[in-house]
């Protein structure tokens, strides 16, 4: 089943260095779906955050949320470069709208612990 949905424009606040512009689809005053651009240093944008209730998934809300902020870029940041880090349901879309793919990137982790030998122990008599 479809949803009818609609889409709230949320500017930044103006008060950090952080310049963030969101876009949120809500179902009777519940955010189902959000996705954000971040302006950046160089004439840069990022575009980033796409998110979708999974429940609300496939019914066009990402394309939605997509086209109104590439409208609003287009209005306001052009000739900037435009960039983003792609999931792989994300990246279908971007690539259809005219991204080019750079390489692939893997996520890695560990937690921080305390080892620290960073010389050789030996023991000293005089
Ligand atoms: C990615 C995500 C935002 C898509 O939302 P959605 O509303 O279901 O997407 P839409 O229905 O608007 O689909 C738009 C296009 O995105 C692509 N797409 C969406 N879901 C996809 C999937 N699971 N696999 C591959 N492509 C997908 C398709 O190109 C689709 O176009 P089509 O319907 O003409 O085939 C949603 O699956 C999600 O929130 N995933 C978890 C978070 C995530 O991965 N975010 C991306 C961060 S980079």
């Amino acid at each position: 089943m479809s949803h009818k949905y609609d889409i709230l424009y949320v500017p930044p606040t103006g008060t950090t260095a952080c310049c963030q512009h969101t876009w949120v689809a809500h179902v009777d005053g519940a955010c189902v779906g959000h996705i954000k651009m971040q302006i950046e240093a160089n004439e840069t944008v990022k575009f980033l955050d796409a998110w979708v209730h999974k429940n609300f998934r496939r019914q066009g809300i990402f394309r939605s949320l997509w086209d109104a902020r590439w409208k609003y870029t287009q209005k306001k940041y052009l000739g900037y470069k435009v960039y983003a880090w792609c999931m792989p349901a994300s990246l279908p879309l971007l690539v259809e709208k005219g991204f080019e793919e750079g390489d692939a990137c893997t996520y890695v982790e560990r937690i921080v612990t305390g080892d620290f030998t960073a010389y050789e122990q030996c023991f000293v008599s005089c």
